[in-house]
């Protein structure tokens, strides 16, 4: 029989001996050194320091000593894990330290690069400003209404109260669309009789909505209009109109004033204004040209020779179209009850709108479709 093991020597435990703990401590140091990737790091964190590593086996041997010798091995072991794990975090910092730095250049995004070698195509500015009219009239609660460009002269003039020997109604403004030939009696003459036309304002959309809408109506109708013009800088055979109709019971002048007054602000800014001249059109009784402050110089050019304005030409207004209100021929020629119901209208170029907006000098770049003048407008939305 042999003694009691009283003096049990802990290096005599193969595993718990002080240089296989250190062998197996550098080891792990080592491994996670050689780790280039924190993928290969958390493979050397299991070899080293899961439940299966040799110093997990090696701590487990600890609870087999005799206690005298538990002490000291597991001061051993526990030094050696210690600084295996500080070992394992301080690889860890490292490597997250160089991927986050690895990221920051792979995944880099030049700013300045273009973004597309095929340039984006831009909305011409007339839709785009055309919309913005639309907008602010939506916001104010009216509808956008819209007309046939091919147009009847009953609605493109007569029920407008344009009679049969009004000007405007020549061949000198007027397109007029002939119909299938021998169609109408005047074929072959040079005139025609198919009483039908291009339009040559919007107005006639207001007939439109008189006829196919219940009252109130609160309309905005933009759209193309055709007169007999030769094509040169302020001139275009076909350009651009809004329209606007309010129909409703005790509306009054004051009210076009102010819906005019609020355009002109929303386009053009705080402390715009409009003024009326009398004029007269046969559709509207009274009748006014409309006019809104130059939006440049706020009039402060005016008589004063030190400060001349290009956009209006020293004036201080600018012409914009014509408005007034309904004729209550117009509304009877609708079916609506003028000792009722009263309107207002007003109606303006957008083409002219564009031009002193953006200083466009020239009415044909409008019309000619070069991408060089659409782009700049580009951005706009
Ligand atoms: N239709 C007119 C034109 O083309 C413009 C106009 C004037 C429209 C007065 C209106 C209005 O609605 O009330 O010259």
């Amino acid at each position: 029989m042999s003694a009691p093991n009283k003096s049990y020597d802990p290096v005599e435990v193969e595993a718990l001996k002080p240089e296989e703990i250190e062998r197996m401590r550098d080891e792990a140091l080592a491994a996670f050194a050689a780790a280039d990737s924190l993928d290969a790091l958390q493979e050397a964190k299991v070899a080293h320091t899961g439940g299966t590593s040799p110093l997990a086996l090696a701590n487990r041997e600890i609870g087999a000593l005799p206690p005298q010798a538990k002490a000291a091995a597991g001061k051993l072991v526990g030094q050696a894990r210690g600084a295996v794990n500080k070992g394992l975090a301080a690889r860890q910092v490292e490597l997250e330290a160089e991927r986050d730095a690895r990221v920051l250049v792979e995944e880099a995004v030049d700013v300045t690069l273009p973004y597309d070698r095929v340039p984006a195509g831009a909305r011409h500015p007339l839709t785009t400003l055309s919309e913005r009219i639309e907008d602010i009239f939506v916001a104010m609660g009216y509808e956008v209404a819209e007309g046939p460009q091919v147009e009847s002269e009953w609605f493109n003039f007569d029920a407008l109260n344009i009679g049969p020997d009004h000007p405007a109604r020549g061949e000198a403004d007027t397109f007029f669309v002939q119909t299938a030939p021998n169609s109408g009696s005047a074929a072959g003459s040079g005139t025609t009789e198919s009483g039908v036309v291009l339009r040559t304002h919007t107005s006639p959309v207001q007939i439109r909505s008189l006829l196919d809408r219940e009252l109130p109506v609160y309309v905005i109708c933009p759209g193309r209009v055709y007169r007999t013009d030769e094509l040169d800088a302020t001139h275009t055979p076909v350009f651009n109109q809004v329209e606007l109709l309010a129909v409703d019971e005790g509306l009054t002048m004051a009210d076009l004033k102010g819906t005019l007054d609020h355009m002109v602000q929303s386009l053009f800014g705080e402390g715009m204004k409009t003024r009326l001249r009398p004029n007269f059109f046969p559709f509207t009784e009274p009748s006014a040209e409309m006019d809104m402050l130059c939006y440049v110089c706020k009039g402060e050019s005016v008589g004063n020779p030190d400060r001349p304005c290009r956009t209006c030409s020293s004036e201080g207004w600018i012409e914009l179209g014509g408005c007034g209100m309904v004729n209550p021929r117009v509304l009877t020629a609708c079916g609506v009850d003028p000792q009722k119901y009263s309107g207002f209208a007003f109606g303006f170029g957008i083409e002219r709108m564009l031009m002193f907006r953006h200083n466009v000098e020239d009415m044909r770049d409008m019309v000619e479709g070069d991408i060089r003048f659409t782009r700049p407008f580009g951005m706009e939305i």
